[in-house]
């Protein structure tokens, strides 16, 4: 594995053909880093699983640099995920559609939709537009993390999750800290209305003043499947509290205006909902750095970003 501090356009057009070649490229996306691979490529993608340690009927989200290839890989549109995708990316949202036969199985976890994205951060556009120059469809990425641990958001983060899985040939490309810092929320689009099945960045207000549509919160397909949805994903190693009293030695994570407890060891200390979302997996890390073993941490109230980090913060915190 290469890491790639310096991006230079010469250095991104290797890596876009590292691809190519059938090799795996981690690189920085505004939510979190993904490990990419020639999402047509079967050995590629099959790569990624492996040094995930993700089980295959997982889908992967196929990343694009613009709306145009939507139709590439999506069939079925409706013209509300139209609407979403024109106003939203690239940004921090993907869209579930019926697929095409560009999507194999081995991408989709034999499932009939397609999970598409266009993400916001430049390099990631770049190496998008530079593989598609030289015949690429899409870059197949998830977090590029181990499977059910927390997604990096840094470089160093990366190295922690897949530096000893992943190949000499492999790159890392680094675009410093991810700026949304949780991952993208995931929209339903294959019926009538727009379901979410991950919050994220773009919030439920957002889609509904975007569709003019009222967001059902509890309509969740079960015939979809989405690892994001798992009762427990996301954890560190230490366990994860909501809301206990913090003893001596215990990881801290509450908004600045909390006060530390007594000896405990504060983590993040965020002074608005967009720092919460960005410093939370940093924080969570760190707590495993320090060998804690616990994190207790005050979730943030109120709608939006806020509801999408409890999300987050329920599932690292659950079965432990
Ligand atoms: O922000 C993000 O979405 C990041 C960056 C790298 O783009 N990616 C990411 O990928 O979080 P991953 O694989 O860690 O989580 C994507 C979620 C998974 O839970 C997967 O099951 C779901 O999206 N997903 C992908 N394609 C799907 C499909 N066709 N149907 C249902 N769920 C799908
Ligand atoms: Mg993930």
């Amino acid at each position: 594995m290469r890491v790639i501090s310096e991006c230079t356009e010469d250095l991104i057009k290797r890596a876009a053909q590292a691809l190519s070649d059938g090799n795996l490229v981690v690189f920085p996306t505004e939510t979190v880093y993904g490990l990419g691979a020639d999402a047509v490529n079967e050995n590629a993608v099959a790569r990624i699983y492996s040094v995930k340690g993700r089980p295959i009927d997982h889908p992967l989200i196929i990343h694009i640099s613009s709306i145009n290839g939507l139709t590439d890989w999506a069939n079925e549109i409706p013209g509300y995920a139209i609407k979403l995708a024109r106003s939203f990316w690239p940004g921090p949202m993907t869209l579930i559609l019926p697929k095409k036969s560009l999507a194999k199985s081995f991408v989709t976890g034999g499932q009939g939709t397609v999970g598409l994205r266009v993400p916001a951060h430049p390099l990631a556009l770049e190496l998008l537009k530079q593989f598609e120059r030289s015949g690429g469809k899409g870059v197949a990425a998830p977090s590029a993390n181990r499977f059910g641990a927390v997604s990096p958001t840094t470089v160093e983060a990366v190295n922690d999750e897949l530096g000893s899985y992943l190949a000499t040939e492999d790159l890392v490309l680094d675009g410093g800290q991810s700026k949304v810092g949780i991952e993208s929320t995931i929209i339903d689009c294959r019926g009538s209305n727009p379901v979410i099945l991950r919050p994220g960045a773009v919030t439920v207000q957002m889609v509904e003043e975007c569709t003019g549509t009222i967001i059902d919160l509890n309509q969740r397909s079960n015939t979809i499947r989405a690892s994001g949805l798992l009762e427990r994903h996301y954890s560190p190693r230490a366990q994860v509290l909501l809301g206990e009293k913090a003893e001596a030695g215990d990881g801290f994570i509450a908004m600045v205006s909390v006060k530390t407890p007594d000896g405990a060891i504060r983590l993040t200390s965020p002074t608005n909902m967009e720092e919460y979302a960005r410093d939370l997996y940093i924080g969570l890390r760190m707590a495993d750095q320090q060998g804690l073993s616990r994190i207790i941490v005050k979730s943030p109230e109120g709608e939006g970003l806020a509801s999408a980090i409890r999300d987050r913060l329920n599932k690292a915190a659950f079965g432990k």
